[in-house]
Parts: C-alpha cells; sequence; structure tokens
C-alpha cells in the first residue's frame, strides 16, 4: 500500500486556516511544491462535507491568496484537502481518526494546531491513539503558552510525545521577506555594520502598527493582549536579529545565529522606573468588540522603552511598539543614528517590512546653489513594488510550511528563545499591573495613547513615522 505524507490543521475552521493557510498552500500548489506537504486533512468542529468545505475556502483562498486566483488551481489545490469533523479535546474520537487516516492510508504526519495554545496539550493526549503519529512533525503557532509556566508544561507535553527536533514553533515574522534581510543589510554591508552600535546610533525603534481590530478573534485576544500576541514573539525576535552579534555566516540561519539571539533576549534589562518604561493602551470600542469581556482591561496596544545590558548597546534606548485600530498598517525598524554637529541632522535607516517592503535611508547634503546650507537626501529602495518581485517573493507561511517538510528548523522559533521571552515579558507585565498603571484609551485611527509619546518625550526622543 503507498503510504502517504498527510498534513492536518487542527482547527480548520478557524481565521488562520482561511487567511494564511490555505492560501499559503494555494500559492504552493500554483508554484507546484503543495505536493511536498502531502494530502491535506482539515479537522474542525462544525458538520460540513469536504466538497461544501471546499466551496467555503475558496473565497478566502481567491481573497489573500498572493498569486493570482483560477479556478483551475483552486481545484488542483481542492482535490488534495478533505474535511473530517471532530471535537479534537475529546479524547475518544481520535480511536475513529485513526482508522480515517488509516483509510486515506496515511502514515507519515505534520501536523498543524492552528488553535488557542490551551488545546495543545489535549490534542497531543488524543494523537496518542494515532498510529505512526509520535514519529510525525508537529507546527504549533504561537503564543507558545500563555505565561512562562505555562510554555514550561507544554513544552514537557509536547516533548514528551514528539521527538524535539520535530517540533516546529512558527513565528510567522521570521518567514517575512524584510525580517530575513535585515541580517544581510546589517552585516553584508560595511556602511552599517561598522557603526552599528550605542556609540553611533541614538535610537532603534520597531514598529508594528495594524489597521485592524480583534475582528474575530475577540476570544483568543481578549486573552492574550498586545504584550502576548506580538510583543513575547514578533517583536522580540526582531529585536534580536537586530541587536545580535554577527552569526558567522552573513545571510544564512542556523544555530550560531540563534545563539546570538539567545544572548541578547538574555541581555534585556528590567527597568525601576516601570512608569517610564511601558505604556499599554486600549482603543475605543474594544470592550464592544464581539466575545471580549465588558470590563475588559486587555490591552490592544504596548509601547516599550528597553535597554541591553552588553557593551554594543550600552545607555542606547530601542523603542518598540505595536498595536491595532491604529492610523495605518506599517511593520518598520528606523534606526536613528546620531548627528554628526548640533544642528545637522541624523542619518536615518528604515528596513520597511510591510506593507511596502524596502529600504530608506536619509542622509545630509549640500543644498543645490549657492547657500552654505545642508539638505536631507532621501533614498527610497522598494523592493516590492515591481510585480516581478511580488510574483517571485513567498509569503511567510508559504516558506514556513516548506521549511518545515525540508526539516529547517532555524526558520522556527526555539525553545530557549521562547523561554527568555516569556520570562521578560511576564515580569515586566507584573511590575505594571503591580504598580497599578493605567490601561490608557485611545482613539481608533490615531497612533495611540498619548502616554506613549510622553514616554519618548521624557527620554528626549520622538517617534518617527
Ligand atoms: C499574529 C497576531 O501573530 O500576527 C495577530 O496574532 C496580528 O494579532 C498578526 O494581527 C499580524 O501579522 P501580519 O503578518 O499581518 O503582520
Amino acid at each position: 500500500m503507498n503510504k502517504k505524507l498527510t498534513f492536518t490543521i487542527f482547527g480548520g475552521t478557524g481565521d488562520l486556516t482561511f487567511r494564511k493557510l490555505l492560501p499559503a498552500l494555494y500559492n504552493m500548489s500554483v508554484t507546484s511544491k503543495r505536493e511536498s506537504v502531502g494530502q491535506v486533512i482539515i479537522i474542525g468542529r462544525r458538520d460540513y462535507t469536504s466538497e461544501q468545505y471546499r466551496v467555503i475556502a475558496r473565497d478566502w483562498v481567491e481573497k489573500f491568496a498572493r498569486l493570482p486566483y483560477t479556478e483551475k488551481d483552486y481545484d488542483r489545490l481542492a482535490a488534495g484537502v478533505f474535511y473530517y469533523k471532530m471535537d479534537f479535546t475529546d479524547e475518544k474520537a481520535y480511536t475513529q481518526l485513526n482508522e480515517f487516516y488509516e483509510e486515506m492510508e496515511a502514515e507519515s504526519h505534520i501536523f498543524y494546531f492552528a488553535v488557542a495554545p490551551r488545546f495543545f496539550s489535549s490534542i497531543v493526549t488524543g494523537l496518542a491513539h494515532v498510529e505512526h503519529a509520535c514519529h510525525g512533525k508537529v507546527v504549533l503557532e504561537k503564543p507558545f503558552g500563555e505565561n512562562l509556566t505555562a510554555a514550561k508544561e507544554l513544552n514537557e507535553k509536547m516533548e514528551s510525545f514528539f521527538r524535539p527536533d520535530n517540533i516546529y514553533r512558527i513565528d510567522h515574522y521570521l518567514g517575512k521577506e524584510m525580517v530575513r534581510n535585515i541580517q544581510t543589510i546589517r552585516f553584508a554591508n560595511p556602511i552599517f555594520s561598522g557603526v552599528w552600535d550605542a556609540e553611533h546610533i541614538d535610537c532603534i525603534q520597531i514598529s508594528a502598527l495594524e489597521e485592524v481590530g480583534v475582528e474575530t478573534r475577540g476570544g483568543y485576544y481578549d486573552h492574550s493582549g498586545a504584550m502576548k500576541d506580538m510583543v513575547q514573539n514578533h517583536l522580540f525576535q526582531i529585536l534580536s536579529i537586530v541587536a545580535m552579534e554577527q552569526p558567522g555566516d552573513l545571510m544564512l540561519a542556523g544555530e550560531e545565529m540563534h545563539r546570538e539571539q539567545i544572548r541578547v533576549l538574555s541581555s534585556l534589562n528590567m527597568p525601576e522606573d516601570i512608569e517610564d518604561s511601558l505604556v499599554l493602551g486600549q482603543y475605543r470600542g474594544y470592550r464592544e468588540e464581539k466575545a471580549v469581556a465588558e470590563d475588559s482591561l486587555t490591552e490592544s496596544y504596548a509601547a516599550m522603552k528597553v535597554f541591553l545590558d552588553n557593551d554594543r548597546w550600552k545607555d542606547m534606548p530601542f523603542y518598540i511598539r505595536t498595536g491595532k485600530k491604529l492610523g495605518h498598517r506599517e511593520m518598520q525598524v528606523l534606526v536613528v543614528f546620531k548627528t554628526a554637529a548640533p544642528h545637522v541632522q541624523s542619518n536615518i535607516l528604515n528596513i520597511k517590512i510591510q506593507p511596502t517592503e524596502g529600504v530608506y535611508l536619509q542622509f545630509n547634503i549640500k543644498k543645490p546653489g549657492e547657500e552654505d546650507e545642508i539638505a536631507q537626501a532621501k533614498m527610497d529602495f522598494c523592493q516590492s513594488c515591481s510585480f516581478i518581485n511580488q510574483m517571485n517573493t513567498p509569503e511567510a507561511y508559504e516558506r514556513l510550511l516548506g521549511a518545515c517538510v525540508r526539516g529547517e528548523r532555524f526558520w522556527f522559533s526555539q525553545w530557549d528563545q521562547i523561554e527568555a521571552s516569556w520570562k521578560y515579558v511576564d515580569e515586566i507585565r507584573k511590575r505594571y499591573h503591580d504598580k497599578k498603571l493605567p490601561v490608557y484609551a485611545y482613539e481608533p485611527g490615531s497612533y495611540g495613547p498619548h502616554a506613549a509619546d510622553k514616554m519618548l518625550e521624557k527620554a528626549g526622543d520622538h517617534w518617527l513615522d
């Protein structure tokens, strides 16, 4: 019998599957890479047949796929997608799932947990009833756990069933083209690598601003909030790439890069002046969102001032902010260099991660003409503007699914990174709440609470947009 590779998604009727995973599989299908993940089993509680599910999924794929939608390409993808109804919290249901896998001739597995972390443990318990499951790979969505203690327990549970090197903890920011590019821009260019330190840089601002609110994810988000949803994972990953020492290779990520990232996360300084180091906010109208508590104090915005206790970054602030329902969508790393003289403006390097991918550099020139004045030259390289580039650049999930099949673990978060980030995020949140600092309200469409501007003003800086 021909035993097949089977890619199973738990949480197949959720937002992540519709918006990210199925469109990624479609793109892989168009670029002839979909076969690498094998047949796709979608697990959900709703009462659909495979045929009904494929019809529903079609609209999402059409809307969210990176590559142009055609019926022919979708039908090719859909032919390999099967819906299986089950309650994945019911251990008894896994015996039947095992029979279904038998019918599908499935033996080698990749399981994708596209569900809230509180369900991970019961899925693992259930999978003990599925033959060969423990030899498979598992992809876990972030956040990994809900705090350090839960993350540790979860890790133990996962490692007691799956082989540690078969556990892939996804952080989709690591699959973004410009996040991977940070390392190359830094280390392959002596004009930057030679001045990448506190001696030459005034501050670094990392922003992940979103226009959308919590939309259909209120139930998950209200238990999470911006610190756990974005800072603990995506933003700390970026911070650690921006601040790490040079790993051996200029471009390829690997063990060495991972070690350097850990060193950064372990050197995060825990501030004494918490009120000047962290601002949490909530957009007006958040409490009226579906599945959000009416007295919720969950933050939909977080801004931080952090320092690293190491020689390279001594006394230089990293400003980090993220939020929902803001004026526009923008993810960027802005490096503000020290000025050459008091009346001269800073050089600014902006690594633009999304929606536009590119690099902006601002530097000083003589103003053309007779006057003896200095002006700013602004060079803006747009990497994503050309259609060819868009066609060639895989979207993050597409890239990471392929990396999982190939066993390229360095594209994923490693356990000790997660542990170091949780340690910091748990403690700083605790200090904020112990001091009873407010969760500031802000207007949808704004740049977040004024308190976040004031935090920078107090430090003699301001957010650059
Ligand atoms: C997810 C968060 O990990 O990242 C979401 O859970 C957030 O709340 C999303 O909206 C942002 O991802 P992207 O790729 O749109 O920047």
